[in-house]
């Protein structure tokens, strides 16, 4: 059987990237950021992504290219009988629970492109913005619609095949983003008291770095970075033998972590002058934005650029999150690949309405004190992508070994990379202990 495989080496940095940068960007990280004590967490979660990002970005390609299959036939191959593949069953899993609950975010986007073209922030102020967002929340059958669009909108680029499908949308797009952000920090730092909210940014705290930090910003990290979970294994399963595994994993951490801290100076600048309160959530950026784009010349404009491109960002990240089942569904269980992206869209729906609509005030649907919504976010950023980057780490450095890991990352040996050792020697050492000592001290 022939595979889909990207037509250009910018095609694979591009949609790696498209995976990585979306709402964990955006949305997640400033809520992170916000809830676990601001400087103190963006240190955390740079250093993070300086040590473990490239390598454990490098073993997933490595496992997908060198298995050229799903996470699930990966693990199959590369160590028949053994119980390596719950590893790829697990991060099958993981892409039905973000999906669930990522699709209701992602659906808001929408909400607000549609918003923003009506013109229905305009004038307003803060407390009215903010209700309205409220409100939404509990008109819990739009949310559930919005939702409904855009896992179908994913399930018909994935349907239309790996390479034409998503290399078109990433490429231009990307840059686009950057730059809409990079006016937005400028608008956001020049208004009234934005000083405040950069101190809250950049200068840690080191007495609010605890246990549920660390493991917050790890969450955050893998979460951002679509890693732990079998995503950049499928995709590495598409990449040529002659690419660049190390220069991708790099471009694809940098450009994602630039939009994220980017995203940071956009929001809490803005939220500090505006008075939203830097825990507020989802709010962070559903209620803050529109404030900032009220305060801009051209505001229409751009708050229609934004959210088109917010939404875009999250499909590329969609889709990349149901090529991992739809791969699955077609290679191990010979499903057509116009059944398979039918059913797991259906499966994603399904669990995605709860979702949603525990987010309506009156629901009650509350696991542990979390809404569903909440207990779908904490079990995959928090328990399965730390495991799943575990397990993968340790497959690489022990299972797979330094021969297979110097080959893979080598092109057979074609290319010259002097810091090979480096990296090898945090795959087998410091990152399983690294990732195991924060998630004990998170839960402990
Ligand atoms: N990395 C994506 C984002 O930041 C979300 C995602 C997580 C996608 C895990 C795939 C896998 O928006």
């Amino acid at each position: 059987m022939s595979r889909d495989g990207f037509g250009s080496k910018l095609g694979i940095i591009a949609a790696a990237a498209g995976s990585a940068v979306g709402l964990g960007n955006i949305y997640r990280f400033p809520c992170e950021l916000g809830n676990n004590g601001g400087g103190a967490f963006l240190l955390v979660y740079l250093l993070i992504v300086l040590c473990l990002g490239v390598p454990v970005m490098l073993s997933e390609f490595i496992i997908g290219r060198r298995a050229q299959k799903n996470p699930i036939g990966a693990f199959k191959m590369l160590r028949p009988r053994s119980g390596w593949p719950v590893i790829g069953y697990m991060g099958v899993l993981c892409a039905f629970i973000i999906m669930a609950f990522y699709s209701t975010v992602a659906g808001w986007t929408l909400e607000y492109i549609v918003k923003a073209i009506g013109n229905q922030f305009h004038g307003k102020e803060l407390s009215v913005i903010e209700q309205e967002f409220a409100d939404f929340h509990d008109m819990g059958w739009k949310n559930v619609l919005w939702q409904a669009v855009f896992i179908f909108l994913t399930g018909f680029v994935v349907f239309k095949g790996v390479a034409d499908g998503i290399e078109k949308y990433a490429k231009i797009l990307m840059p686009v983003l950057v730059a809409i952000l990079v006016v937005l920090g400028l608008r956001a730092v020049t208004l009234p008291g934005a000083k405040e909210g950069l101190t809250f940014l950049f200068k840690p705290d080191f007495s609010k770095i605890t246990g549920s930090v660390l493991i917050s910003a790890l969450g955050q990290a893998f979460f951002s970075l679509s890693m732990g979970m079998g995503v950049l294994i499928t995709y590495g399963s598409y990449i040529q033998k002659d690419d660049n595994l190390t220069t991708t994993a790099l471009s694809v951490t940098l450009s994602d972590t630039l939009i994220a801290v980017l995203a940071g100076v956009v929001i809490f600048p803005a939220a500090f002058s505006f008075g939203v309160q830097p825990t507020a959530g989802m709010g962070l950026v559903f209620n803050t934005l529109p404030m900032i784009f009220n305060q801009m010349a051209g505001g229409y404009f751009f708050c229609i650029i934004f959210f088109v491109l917010l939404a875009v960002a999250a499909l590329t990240s969609t889709i990349s999150l149901l090529e991992v089942i739809v791969a699955y569904f077609v290679e191990e269980l010979r499903m057509s690949r116009r059944w398979a992206t039918v059913i797991a869209s259906l499966g994603c729906m399904a669990i995605g309405v709860f979702a949603s609509l525990s987010l309506k005030s009156d629901t009650g649907f509350t696991i542990a004190g979390l809404s569903f919504f909440d207990s779908l976010d904490f079990i995959s950023a928090k328990v399965l992508l730390p495991i799943g980057a575990l397990f993968i780490v340790i497959f690489v450095g022990w299972v797979m070994g330094k021969k297979t890991f110097n080959e893979e990352i080598t092109n057979g040996g074609k290319l010259k990379l002097s810091i090979k050792s480096v990296i090898f020697f945090i795959i087998r050492y410091l990152a399983p202990l690294a990732i195991a000592v924060i998630f004990i001290t998170g839960f402990v």
